[in-house]
């Protein structure tokens, strides 16, 4: 009989970055956050600074680089160990915490503290999403400043599904991703991929299946949830810096610890 290799995985939404889909990130990333922007954010907003869902270093090392003290935050333990290898090959000293964004707790407040990308929108449902808020309102001094972008998710166009990417690997295995199937629950406000990946070099197969949620939020939603952990909004802009309108489908959050 032939071996079954797909594996299904139900990981919780702070944990899909782990195992294959970490090997995978670097090789299959098809867009990197502008580090100036976030430079621009921390020369206004002061530091230090901590980032959120840090992930492998992007833009975390090149803040680095530049001087600023700035630290990070991810759930995921195998994203960190490539930040800090990363690091180290760089040849620039780097802080980063193995903490979920909703769990906060360092020993450090910090003048600003921001998110590089839509990564808040991975946070599964507005009870997670508070708990973040209130961690950054705690973790902020006062007066202090975030920055959290958000979009709403266009649902992907039904061409799109089962369409394969390719990359390779450090050893040269290939990688392989693709979309399975997704749902979307407007009332919950959330779509879910069902993400494949896939890694065939030496040895068996791997392919393996995760759910990938995504939450958004209105506008005024997440003005009132802000509000509730002690965070005043300043401004909400758009990717260009512009006011954006009431239903952008891409926010920039600019808050300040009341
Ligand atoms: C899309 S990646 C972005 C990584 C990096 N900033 C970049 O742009 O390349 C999102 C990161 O957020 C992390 N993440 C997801 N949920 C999280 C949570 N609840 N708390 C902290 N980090 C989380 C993931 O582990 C992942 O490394």
């Amino acid at each position: 009989m032939r071996k079954r290799l797909l594996e299904q995985q139900h990981t919780d939404p702070a944990d899909f970055y782990t195992g294959i889909v970490a090997e995978s990130y670097a090789p299959l990333k098809s867009f990197s956050p502008d580090p100036e922007i976030y430079a621009a954010f921390l020369h206004e907003a002061g530091t230090p600074a901590l980032e959120l869902g840090c992930g492998d270093g992007d833009p975390l090392l090149a803040l680095r680089l530049h001087g600023l003290d700035v630290e990070g935050v991810d759930s995921s333990a195998d994203m960190l160990e490539r930040c800090r290898r990363r690091a180290d090959a760089e040849g620039v000293s780097v802080t980063v915490h193995h903490q979920r964004m909703e769990a906060l707790s360092l020993p450090r407040r910090f003048r600003a503290v921001f998110l590089a990308g839509p990564t808040f929108n991975l946070l599964p449902d507005d009870g997670t999403a508070a708990a973040a808020l209130h961690g950054i309102r705690r973790h902020l001094t006062d007066g202090g400043s975030a920055l959290i972008p958000l979009h709403i998710p266009s649902p992907t166009p039904a061409e799109n599904l089962g369409r394969v990417r390719t990359a390779v690997a450090d050893d040269g295995a290939e990688l392989r991703f693709s979309l399975v199937s997704e749902k979307r629950d407007e009332t919950l406000r959330t779509q879910t991929a069902l993400l494949r990946y896939e890694r065939h070099g030496a040895g068996a197969p791997t392919v393996v299946e995760r759910p990938w949620p995504l939450h958004w939020y209105p506008r005024s939603v997440f003005e009132e949830l802000a509000a509730a952990a002690g965070l005043t909004t300043v401004s909400v802009t758009d990717p260009d810096g512009d006011a954006a309108a009431d239903d952008a489908a891409y926010m920039v959050f600019r808050l300040r610890a009341a």
